[in-house]
C-alpha cells in the first residue's frame, strides 16, 4: 500500500514507521507523503532525510475549508495515496478526506480508548488527566478515523502501567515508547489485507501461513 502519513509536530512516530519499513517489517508499503499542517514540524525534516515527499498545507493558506479539502485530496491523489496514518496531526481531517479514505485511514493516540480522549485531550493534557484521574494503567491506541475525535472504531491497544511517581511527561514517554512499537504493527495488519470492519468492531484474521 502506498502510505502518506500526516504530522503536525516532532514526527516520532513517523519515524518508527519510516524505521519499519527501512527493517523490512512493512513489507508491503511503501512511503508516498508527509503531509503537515506546520512548516516547522519535525515530521517533515524527517521525511527530507528519507527521500519521502512532503506537502506543506497551512491552514492560513486556505480562506475556505472546502478549498483546504480540495488540496489535500488533491495531492493525495498525485501522490497516488491508498492509506493515511496520522500521528499526531493537530487539525481535524475534513470529513470529504475522511469520506474519500473510509477505512483506510488510522490515528494514534496515547491513552486506552474510550478513556482519555476526545476533543481537547491530546498530547500532555492526555496524560495529565490519566494522572488526575489516577487510573492504574493507560496506554497507546491505533484506531480508525471517522467524523469525530478519537471514536473510530479501535484496530490495537497495549497498556502501559501508570506508576506512582509518573509527571505528564515521564507517562508521555514510555507511552510513546510502545506507540512506537505498536502503530507499524497496525499498519502492517491493514498491508496484509488482515482487518475486518465490522460496524463498530474490527476483526483480524490470523497471518497467512
Ligand atoms: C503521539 O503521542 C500521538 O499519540 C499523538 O500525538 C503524539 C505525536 O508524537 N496523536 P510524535 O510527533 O509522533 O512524536
Amino acid at each position: 500500500m502506498r502510505l502518506a502519513v500526516f504530522a503536525s509536530g516532532g514526527g516520532s512516530n513517523f519515524q518508527s514507521i519510516i524505521d519499519a519499513v527501512q527493517r523490512g517489517d512493512l513489507p508491503q508499503t511503501e512511503l508516498g507523503l508527509c503531509v503537515s499542517n506546520k512548516p516547522q514540524a519535525g515530521a517533515l525534516q524527517r521525511a527530507a532525510t528519507h527521500n519521502i515527499p512532503t506537502a506543506v498545507l497551512r491552514a492560513d493558506a486556505f480562506d475556505a475549508e472546502a478549498a483546504y479539502t480540495d488540496a489535500l485530496l488533491d495531492v493525495l491523489q498525485t501522490h497516488r495515496i491508498d492509506f493515511v496514518a496520522l500521528a499526531g496531526y493537530m487539525r481535524k481531517v475534513p470529513s470529504a478526506v475522511v469520506a474519500a479514505y473510509a477505512d483506510r485511514m488510522v490515528n494514534i493516540h496515547p491513552s486506552l480508548l474510550p478513556a482519555f480522549g476526545g476533543q481537547g485531550l491530546y498530547g500532555r493534557r492526555v496524560h495529565k488527566a490519566v494522572l488526575a484521574a489516577g487510573v492504574r494503567w493507560t496506554g497507546a491506541t491505533v484506531h480508525l478515523v471517522d467524523d469525530d475525535y478519537d471514536t473510530g472504531p479501535i484496530v490495537v491497544q497495549e497498556p502501559v502501567i501508570v506508576e506512582q511517581a509518573d509527571t505528564p511527561e515521564t507517562l508521555a514517554a514510555r507511552v510513546l515508547q510502545t506507540e512506537h512499537r505498536l502503530y507499524p504493527q497496525a499498519l502492517r495488519l491493514f498491508a496484509e489485507g488482515r482487518v475486518r470492519i465490522v460496524g463498530r468492531t474490527v476483526q483480524i484474521a490470523p497471518p497467512a501461513s
